[in-house]
């Protein structure tokens, strides 16, 4: 069981190494992934746990893959997309400079796979030529995996893919 003291050391810890901010209204989800991480470093005592998380690099980062909430999906939000091939991108291309997008908390790799197939859509749309870079971070090192990796089990009746996306064309079928 932790105690309110426990949880608000958590939430300090946490806004420390990254800036995530959790509220006071999600004392279960943070008590439930605190068992998964003493279940995953065998540490059990709340106290221990804490003082390696401070001590330790990688209980540290497993502490922050812990609590990270990774939510996401290929277009999420499509508006954002639509709006740089209509104008973000065409905008660029103009300037004639080679074109660097920076995603910075990419999760499991949908969203800069979302953004390349839109740079790749709105470079055919545009007959450009100009070189696009996509770098893509996350602070959570299980999610970058994943996104490295760039497998996925699509279910297009939940994913909306936009109607210019021809699947076949960006993706190889397992
Ligand atoms: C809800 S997901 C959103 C993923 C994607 N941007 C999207 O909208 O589909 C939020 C991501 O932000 C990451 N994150 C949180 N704080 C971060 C930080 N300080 N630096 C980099 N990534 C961070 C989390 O690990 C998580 O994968």
């Amino acid at each position: 069981m932790l105690d309110e003291n426990q949880l608000s050391l958590i939430k300090e810890k946490l806004y420390k190494y990254c800036g995530i901010f959790l509220n006071d209204s999600k004392p279960a989800m943070i008590k439930n992934r605190i068992y998964h991480l003493m279940r995953d470093t065998q540490i059990y005592n709340i106290d221990t746990l804490l003082s390696n998380i401070e001590s330790n690099a990688k209980i540290q980062q497993q502490f922050i893959n812990s609590l990270t909430t990774n939510k996401t999906d290929f277009f999420r939000e499509v508006f954002h997309f639509q709006d740089m091939i209509d104008r973000s991108l065409p905008a660029l291309f103009r300037l004639n400079k080679p074109i660097k997008i920076y995603c910075c908390a990419s999760s499991t790799g949908q969203e800069p796979y979302s953004i390349a197939m839109s740079v790749l859509y709105a470079k055919k749309l545009y007959k450009s030529s100009i070189p696009v870079s996509i770098v893509a971070t996350d602070i959570d090192t299980n999610v970058l995996q994943e996104a490295k990796e760039g497998i996925y089990t699509i279910d297009f009746k939940v994913e909306k893919f936009p109607h210019w996306c021809d699947i076949d064309e960006y993706f190889d079928a397992l």
